[in-house]
């Protein structure tokens, strides 16, 4: 690998920190159980609610996006309750289904195609059949890491409303909070899941639930075992600014400085660079003449592009080449896509030239690695960038 000049860390999580969140973490560790501590929890969760966009509580964990997951699940469920996934790619059956399963939960999983994002009809359809009302909740993944497909989740309660369903919805925004457009309360979602390492620019260990007064219902009834993740005794002592176990206080120091960064920024500002970022590299991919993984231009991702490779090359030697000639790294094809896709992050902290040196280095191992594409892939993005530049948010999303 190369040592001079910065890495490119290109994956679609855990993303680039910026040197702000750095140093605001570079900090001596204080007494968790200390004024000053309290005073910490009671910003981060203020800040948090914001971009969740919910007036709801926010329970933080020191976990990865899978503990959130199982948090979701074990507070909110039974044994034996049914659940309705949408196959939505790698995600929704790595952590999902699995976890759901394992904890003995009934998953009735809707097919898909790793292509497109969950159905709102096919939702509607599945829970007008269930006259039992034996569906207790209803998850999707907004954001499919594996694909670069995001689901349309303002569309599903009204979906789950007109088949008459009042199932809880669960969403994992975990690669699309503070990058796509999120709502907590107006979209009617009850359990949102989140983590740190993306598009909130921290590095991992932080799993976020944000839980709407339905949810915190059901858990006063759900009959999973719960400990570690129990959210009643984190709701309990967080009033205080504490946590029941020893919370990651550095963590929170950078997420106090992120929730900082983010508002100076301003949401729709962040939203619009990250649309525009995305529209910019796909169209250095179809300059490219490579195949972009979403099929529905309404449910591409702005947090990152997935993209086949031709039949006959390896998507995975192309990384290869691409990290040792130019210290570019992208995300690895998952699942079924393994070795046929790679995955352009461009979520988190990043800017126009950042995103442009990026894609030349696509380019470039694209050539050297043998890959027949047109060139004016680079050209085509940095042309959108300039032409967008400045202009007003929305016109620079398209494409
Ligand atoms: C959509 C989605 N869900 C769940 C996870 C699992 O999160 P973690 O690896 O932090 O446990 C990821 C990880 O990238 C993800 O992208």
């Amino acid at each position: 690998m190369k040592s001079t000049g910065r890495h490119f860390l290109q994956i679609p999580g855990p993303t680039n920190v910026p040197d702000r969140v750095l140093r605001a973490m570079d900090r001596p560790v204080i007494d968790h159980r200390g004024p000053e501590f309290a005073a910490l929890t009671g910003e981060v969760f203020e800040g948090m609610q914001s971009i969740f966009q919910t007036s709801s509580r926010v329970v933080i964990f020191p976990s990865s996006g899978t503990g959130a997951v199982e948090a979701a699940l074990v507070n909110t469920l039974s044994p034996g309750d049914r659940v309705v996934i949408a196959e939505t790619g790698f995600f929704s059956e790595q952590p999902w289904r699995r976890v759901a399963r394992n904890l003995g939960v009934e998953v009735d999983y809707l097919p898909g195609n790793w292509r497109r994002g969950a159905s709102p009809e096919a939702i509607e359809a599945r829970l007008a059949d269930d006259a039992a009302r034996a569906v207790k909740a209803v998850i999707v993944v907004h954001n499919e890491t594996s694909t670069g497909v995001a689901s349309r989740v303002a569309e599903v309660r009204p979906a789950m409303d007109a088949a008459g369903h009042d199932a809880l919805l669960l969403v994992d925004t975990i690669s699309s909070l503070g990058s796509i457009d999120y709502r907590h309360d107006a979209w009617g979602v009850d359990v949102t899941v989140a983590c740190s390492q993306k598009g909130l620019m921290l590095p991992p260990g932080l799993g976020f639930n944000a839980v709407s007064e339905r949810a915190l219902e059901a858990s006063r009834t759900a009959r999973l075992p719960r400990a570690y993740w129990d959210w009643g005794p984190i709701l309990a002592s967080n009033r205080d600014g504490a946590f029941p176990y020893t919370p990651p206080t550095n963590l929170l120091y950078g997420l106090r400085e992120a929730l900082d960064l983010l508002p100076a920024e301003g949401l729709d500002a962040v939203l619009a660079r990250h649309a525009r970022h995305a529209a910019a590299t796909r169209r250095a991919v179809r300059a490219w003449g490579l195949e972009l993984v979403p099929l529905d231009e309404r449910e591409h991702s702005a947090s990152l592009t997935a993209v086949f490779v031709p039949d006959g090359y390896d998507a995975d030697e192309v990384r290869r080449l691409i990290l040792d000639r130019y210290d570019v790294s992208l995300g690895a094809g998952l699942g079924r896509l393994a070795g046929r896709v790679f995955r352009i992050g461009h979520l988190g902290d990043l800017n126009d030239v950042w995103l442009a040196g990026a894609l030349a280095g696509v380019e470039m191992g694209l050539t050297g690695a043998g890959v027949p594409i047109r060139p004016g892939g680079v050209q085509a993005a940095i042309d959108h960038l300039a032409a967008t530049a400045g202009a007003p948010a929305a016109a620079g999303a398209a494409g």
